[in-house]
């Protein structure tokens, strides 16, 4: 069961932060999961859709202009970092899990994936795509046909997997509420992986690995990797 790093290693360091994803690469986590938001012509790493919880003042990250996201400190300490330099600090080695969160300009994030795979040691395998927009996803995927898709979903459809194999996804990231034995076989039986999030608790981790879950998303990939080898409970 792959360890992702939801946001970086979120528990121990700011969310989507340099620090949270070099916290992420020590711990060896076989994946990264970032989110993305674009600004003026630039894609930066943020999740929230407003400024309040990780900038400490108002209004929305998408009304910033670019010189007031490179002043922008997340709790006070941290700059936002660019998609650009988060992909040439990963340099492929794990997985990265890039989450659209915002409209972003699709043409302009094909470059970069272009440039992850040309200059910065990513390849098919190593970079994966979700959203819950699933439009964008189609969208991109007729841009770049080889590439890795994840279709999310915060319930579990009529039609449990479906969906995503209709997307011609690669994986289906469904959340911790909602996930099934069901869930999974029918997933597996279409030929897509299991991703959930979030996954924290001793338990949980320990659920997943028996209903046949592929990954999980954890703030605290360490604790959980301890938890998988029976280190800790
Ligand atoms: O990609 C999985 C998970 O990150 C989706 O929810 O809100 O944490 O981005 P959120
Ligand atoms: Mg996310």
């Amino acid at each position: 069961m792959l360890v992702i790093a939801h946001r970086g290693a979120s528990a121990e360091a700011p969310e989507n932060t340099v620090a949270a994803f070099k916290r992420a690469l020590d711990t060896h986590a076989d994946a990264i999961e970032i989110d993305i938001m674009q600004v003026e012509d630039e894609i930066y790493v943020f999740h929230d859709r407003y400024l309040r919880r990780l900038a400490a003042q108002p209004g929305r990250f998408i009304d910033l202009s670019k010189a007031q996201v490179a002043a922008l400190r997340i709790f006070s300490q941290h700059p936002v970092p660019t998609l650009k330099e988060t992909i040439a600090l990963i340099r492929g080695r794990c997985l990265l899990n890039i989450e659209l969160k915002s409209d972003v300009d699709l043409e302009l994030l094909a470059e970069h994936l272009r440039d992850a795979e040309s200059e910065h040691a990513f390849n098919t395998e190593t970079l994966l795509v979700s959203s819950f927009n699933h439009h964008w996803l189609q969208t991109l995927k007729q841009l770049l046909p080889e590439l890795r898709i994840g279709a999310l979903t915060a319930g579990c459809p009529l039609g449990l997997a479906r969906f995503a194999e209709d997307l011609q996804a690669w994986s289906v990231h469904i959340d911790i509420g909602f996930v099934t034995q069901a869930f999974v076989s029918d997933a597996h039986s279409r030929g897509l992986q299991v991703f959930v999030y979030t996954v924290d608790e001793p338990e949980d981790i320990q659920f997943m690995r028996d209903i046949g879950v592929d990954g999980i998303f954890t703030n605290h990939p360490q604790h959980t990797r301890n938890v998988l080898l029976g280190h800790t409970n």
